[in-house]
Parts: C-alpha cells; sequence; structure tokens
C-alpha cells in the first residue's frame, strides 16, 4: 500500500533548497539500568542531494547510531534531524515510516534478507507492500543490473556472502529511494566483491540517488565525493574526497 498523501504532515516550507540530509548538534545517550553510554555527543552533519558520503571511524565512535538516527529507526536524546524536509527528531512513528519507505533504502550490518524467501522474491517484497505491479519484473531487473540475475531463485543461504549484499542492496532500492543508507555494505566481502558493490553504489549515484555509507574500508571511501571523521561520538572532519571511478 502506497503512504497516504492526504493525511500527510507537511514537509517544512522550501525543502527542495534546504540540505537532504541535516543533523544539527545531535546527542544520544543510551540507558541501560545505571549504566550510560553517550554514542553521539554533539554530532552535526549535512548531505546535499547526490552527494556520496563515506563516514569513518574507530568501532563504538556512533556510526551505525548516527545511520539509524537518520534512517529514523531511532530517537534522538537531543538535537535536530531532519530528512527529505521531514523534522525526524519531533515525528511520530507514523511520520518516520512514511519518510522511510518513501524516501529512505537502508542497508544494515544485520543481514535484511528473510531466510525463506529466494532473491527475487526478497526484492519483490517491498515493492509489492508499496503496491506495485510490475514488482516481480522489476526484481529480475534489479537483480540483473546487480551482477546476481542469475541467482533470482536463490534463498539467502544458497547466496555467497557478496552476492547476499548485492540482493540487500537491491531490496533496499527496490522502491527507488532519493537517499540510501548502508552500514558495512561490503564488510565481509574480497576485493571482487567489493568492487561489485562499489560500481553498483556508483551507477546509483550517478542517477542521482543520494548515498551516505558507514564503512572501515579505503576501496570504499576512495569512491565518495566527501569523507566525514567520526570519533567519540562527534564528526570531526568534513573532507573532500576524488569520487573515483575504479
Ligand atoms: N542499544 C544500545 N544500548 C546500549 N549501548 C549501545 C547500544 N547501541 C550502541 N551502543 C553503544 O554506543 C556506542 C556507539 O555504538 P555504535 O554501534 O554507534 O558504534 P559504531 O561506530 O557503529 O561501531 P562499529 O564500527 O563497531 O559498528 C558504543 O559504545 C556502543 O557500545
Ligand atoms: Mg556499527
Amino acid at each position: 500500500m502506497r503512504a497516504q498523501t492526504t493525511s500527510m504532515p507537511r514537509a517544512v516550507p522550501a525543502a527542495s533548497l534546504m540540505p537532504f540530509v541535516i543533523v544539527d548538534d545531535v546527542f544520544k545517550v543510551y540507558r541501560e539500568g545505571d549504566v550510560e553510554t553517550v554514542a553521539l555527543r554533539g554530532a552535526s552533519m549535512t548531505v546535499q542531494r547526490g552527494e556520496f558520503v563515506v563516514i569513518v571511524g574507530r568501532s563504538g565512535s556512533g556510526k551505525s547510531t548516527l545511520l539509524n538516527i537518520i534512517g529514523g529507526l531511532a530517537d534522538t536524546t537531543a538535537g535536530r534531524v531532519t530528512v527529505a524536509g521531514f523534522d525526524l527528531a519531533r515525528s511520530d512513528e507514523e511520520l518516520r515510516a512514511m519518510v522511510r519507505s518513501k524516501h529512505i533504502g537502508m542497508v544494515f550490518q544485520a543481514d535484511n534478507l528473510v531466510p525463506f524467501l529466494t532473491a527475487e522474491e526478497n526484492v519483490a517484497l517491498p515493492m509489492q507492500l508499496a503496491g506495485r505491479a510490475d514488482a516481480g519484473r522489476r526484481a529480475r531487473h534489479l537483480l540483473d543490473e546487480l551482477g546476481v540475475g542469475a541467482r533470482h531463485g536463490h534463498r539467502p543461504e544458497q547466496l555467497s556472502g557478496g552476492e547476499k549484499q548485492r540482493v540487500a542492496i537491491a531490496t533496499a532500492i527496490a522502491n527507488e529511494p532519493e537517499l540510501l543508507l548502508g552500514d558495512e555494505l561490503t564488510g565481509e566481502l574480497d576485493t571482487m566483491n567489493t568492487d561489485a558493490v562499489l560500481d553498483a553504489l556508483a551507477a546509483l549515484n550517478a542517477r542521482g540517488m543520494t548515498l551516505v555509507i558507514v564503512t572501515h574500508n579505503m576501496r570504499v571511501a576512495r569512491r565518495a565525493t566527501r569523507i566525514l571523521h567520526i570519533k567519540d561520538g562527534l564528526i570531526e572532519e568534513s573532507e573532500a574526497a576524488h569520487g573515483d571511478k575504479s
């Protein structure tokens, strides 16, 4: 089912002129009993439409927390997050779910494929949920584009790590999100599979999709147009990058 436009809260005015993603002085504190972990302590960043931004930083520096917040999957403790003109930090779950389904695709560390569905069925699923009539055909097309078309009938356990990752990307982009968030997309992959995934990402970016990818891998970072360094929950440095084609 497509999100209904009638009951949808309005985006803030002049949304198209604003950066596509605005993270403004965001704090995130995890509380478990008496233990508090400050995962983000005043993180700020913006992403313009069409950018390919890579976020790098040590383990535990807050990268996944930041992506989850941009994706509307987690609350902020303080601060403001705007995506596609919608103020996510101050929105209810209904609005966040709408922004996610209409504007954002996500590929996160946890494998998000349904184990008992084939690759093609996995990719088709979000399109069926959105009411697209061409879900099956488009799923095959996306798998072809990502170089895993021959594997369309395989379940996740019958796929290699690199193939699974590409199926997960196909699933995330199925509904043509404007923004793709990726957490260690190429984490376990060898160089060849990493390059195949990166080629697919570069092609999406060339067609206008905005990319925000967390990685430890310098092969990935080299493809970005900008690299953000995060340390202890703070974005310390924004570095223009080359956006290498290979
Ligand atoms: N649900 C949670 N409850 C409590 N603490 C958490 C939770 N999620 C993350 N943390 C803590 O918040 C900090 C930031 O975690 P986060 O997962 O954002 O790091 P990361 O940069 O993604 O690390 P990695 O590179 O290892 O994936 C860490 O100290 C982590 O232990
Ligand atoms: Mg992480």
